[in-house]
C-alpha cells in the first residue's frame, strides 16, 4: 500500500493555507493592507458602514463566520468588516485571501495553544467565556470608525453585554443546526411536557413532538448537553439577546424550523448557508478531480488515487479527543476486521492505531475533508455528526455511518438517519460504559460498504437527491443570495 507521510501533520497548516488560496474565486478576492484601504477611504471621503465580527476561536466556528463576512462584504463595498481573531488563528489563516473590505484585527490567545483547545474543550470554553471579553472591549475602545453592528458567535455569551453597553445592535451567528437552536429556544415546552430534566431510563423514549417545525424526536436524541440538569443555565445563555439571528444552515434541510422561528421569535432571522464550501466543492469537481495528481501532492491523495472507485470509507470522529482509547481500539479492530478500505483522520494516537488498522487502512493526522468527500474513491463517511461535517457530507452527497458523541451530534444523527434517510447508525450515541464492539463495527461497515445491496442503494439515492436539492439553494437567485442581500440591507440601515 502507499506509505504514510511522517511529516503530514506538520504540513497540514501549509496545505490548508494553500488550498484556501486555491479556492478563492478570482472575481471576489484580493488582498489589500488595512492601511492602504483606510487611506483610500479617507481620500474618497466615504465613511464605510463598519461591522465588527467576533468568531468563537475554535474549529467549525471560524469558517462559517468568514463565510458570512465575505458574503456580506461582497454585497456592498460600503460595508467594512473587521474580524477579530486570536493570535493563534491569525497564524493559521492571517494570509488567507478575502474581499478587500474585510480585514483582521488581533487579540491575545485565551489559552497558550491549540493543543489545549483540542484536549480540553470544556476548559477552553471556560477560558473563552471569561478571558476574551476584556481584550475585545479594549479593541472596541481603539476603533476609529464607529460600529453599525456587532456580529458575534452565539457561543460568546458575553457579546450581548458588550454590544448592549455600547448600544450597538448585535447579530448572533448560531454555529449549530437551526433545529438545535429551536430546542434550546423552546426549553419551556420541554419542561412543561416533563422532558426536562432528562433521565434516559425514565423519559428517554418519550416523543418530543411539540416544537414548532421540528420533526418528532425522542428525548434521548435531544442535544447531549441537556442531559445534566445543572447545565441548563449554561445552554440557556446560548439563546442570545440579539436583534439578528444568523444560521449557517442549508435551508433545504431545515426549512420548516427556520420558517417557524421567523414567524414566532423576536429575532430578524437570516440563513446564510455554507456558500464557501459549496463554491469550493464546485471548484474541486471542475478543476482538481479532472486531472490526475502530479508530484508534490500529499501522500494520502496519492493513496486515494490508487484505490478503486467508491471503495473507501472515510472515518472522522471530529477534531476533539472525545472517545476513550478503548473505543478507538475497538473501532480500529472493527475496521480491520471488515476487510474494507478506509481513510481515518485522527489527531490522536495515530501511530498506535496504524498498527491495529492493518494493510487496507490509512491513518492520517489531517486531511482536506471536503476534497476527500468528493474524491471518486469514496464510498461512505463514518462521522461523529458535527454540524460542519454533516453539511459537508450533504453537499458532497455522501452516505453516512453515524456515531454521535457530544453536544448537538445526536439530533444531527437522528436527522441524517430518520428524516433525510441518508445514513445508518453505528450506535445511537457513544457510551463509554458500553463500547461499540469491533465485531459489531465490522458487521455494519461491511454491510454499509456493500454498494450493490438494495438497502445501501437506497441510501445512495437519497443522499444524491438531497445533494441536488441543496445545489438548487445556491444556484442563482435562490435563497442564499436573497438572505445575504437581506442581511446586508439590514446592516446598512443601521449605519450611523
Ligand atoms: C469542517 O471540518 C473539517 C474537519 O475538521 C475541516 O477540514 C473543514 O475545513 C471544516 N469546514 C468548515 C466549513 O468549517
Ligand atoms: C433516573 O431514573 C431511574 C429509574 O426511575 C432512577 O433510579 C434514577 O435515580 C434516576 N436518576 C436521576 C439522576 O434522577
Amino acid at each position: 500500500m502507499c506509505s504514510v507521510g511522517i511529516a503530514l501533520e506538520s504540513r497540514a497548516i501549509a496545505l490548508f493555507l494553500r488550498l484556501q488560496s486555491a479556492v478563492a474565486d478570482a472575481e471576489a478576492w484580493g488582498l489589500i493592507a488595512e492601511v492602504n484601504y483606510m487611506d483610500s477611504i479617507v481620500n474618497q471621503k466615504i465613511s464605510p458602514c463598519h461591522v465588527l465580527a467576533v468568531p468563537y476561536p475554535g474549529r467549525g466556528h471560524i469558517n462559517p463566520m468568514l463565510d458570512l463576512c465575505s458574503a456580506v462584504a461582497q454585497k456592498s463595498t460600503d460595508i467594512l468588516v473587521t474580524v477579530v481573531l486570536t493570535e493563534e488563528w491569525i497564524s493559521f489563516i492571517g494570509s488567507v485571501s478575502k474581499p478587500p473590505n474585510v480585514r483582521f484585527a488581533t487579540i491575545p490567545n485565551v489559552l497558550p495553544s491549540e493543543l489545549v483547545r483540542g484536549a480540553d474543550p470544556r476548559g477552553f470554553w471556560t477560558a473563552v467565556s471569561t478571558k476574551m471579553e476584556e481584550p475585545v472591549e479594549r479593541l472596541l475602545d481603539q476603533l476609529r470608525l464607529p460600529l453599525a453592528i456587532v456580529i458575534a458567535d452565539a457561543f460568546l455569551i458575553w457579546a450581548g453585554d458588550v454590544a448592549g453597553r455600547r448600544n450597538i445592535p448585535l447579530a448572533s451567528l448560531w454555529p449549530m443546526s437551526a433545529s438545535a437552536f429551536t430546542v434550546f429556544y423552546h426549553f419551556d415546552l420541554l419542561v412543561q411536557n416533563g422532558h426536562f430534566p432528562i433521565n434516559i431510563s425514565e423519559n428517554g423514549d418519550e416523543i418530543v413532538d411539540y416544537i414548532p417545525g421540528l420533526p418528532p424526536l425522542l428525548v434521548r436524541d435531544l442535544p447531549k448537553v441537556m442531559r445534566k440538569q445543572e447545565d441548563a443555565p449554561r445552554f440557556l445563555r446560548l439563546v442570545p439577546r440579539a436583534k439578528f439571528l444568523i444560521f449557517s444552515s442549508i435551508y433545504e434541510l431545515e426549512s420548516q424550523v427556520i420558517n417557524a422561528l421567523k414567524q414566532q421569535s423576536p429575532y430578524s432571522i437570516y440563513n446564510i448557508g455554507p456558500a464557501a464550501s459549496y463554491h469550493r466543492l464546485n471548484h474541486i469537481y471542475s478543476n482538481y478531480l479532472t486531472s490526475p495528481h502530479q508530484e508534490n501532492v500529499d501522500d494520502y491523495l496519492q493513496w486515494l488515487d490508487c484505490q478503486p472507485p467508491r471503495s473507501v470509507l472515510y472515518v472522522s470522529l471530529g477534531s476533539f479527543l472525545s472517545v476513550s482509547a478503548a473505543q478507538m481500539d475497538e473501532i480500529a479492530a472493527g475496521l480491520h476486521e471488515s476487510g474494507c478500505r478506509f481513510l481515518w483522520v485522527t489527531r490522536v494516537e495515530k501511530t498506535r492505531l496504524e498498527k491495529i488498522c492493518g494493510e487496507k487502512g490509512l491513518v492520517v493526522g489531517w486531511c482536506d475533508q471536503l476534497y476527500v468527500l468528493c474524491h471518486p474513491s469514496q464510498g461512505g463517511f463514518w462521522t461523529h455528526c458535527g454540524w460542519n461535517s454533516t453539511k459537508e457530507a450533504v453537499l458532497a452527497g455522501m452516505p453516512l455511518l453515524t456515531f454521535p458523541i457530544v453536544m448537538d451530534q445526536a439530533p444531527n444523527a437522528k436527522a441524517i438517519v430518520e428524516d433525510w434517510k441518508m445514513g445508518w447508525r453505528v450506535t445511537r450515541e457513544y457510551d463509554e460504559d458500553n463500547l461499540a464492539s469491533s465485531s459489531m463495527i465490522a458487521e455494519i461497515v461491511q454491510r454499509f460498504m456493500d454498494l450493490e445491496s438494495p438497502e445501501r442503494k437506497e441510501l445512495t439515492r437519497n443522499a444524491r437527491q438531497l445533494q441536488e436539492a441543496c445545489e438548487r439553494e445556491f444556484a442563482n437567485g435562490q435563497s442564499f443570495h436573497k438572505e445575504v442581500e437581506g442581511f446586508a440591507t439590514s446592516i446598512l440601515e443601521n449605519r450611523l
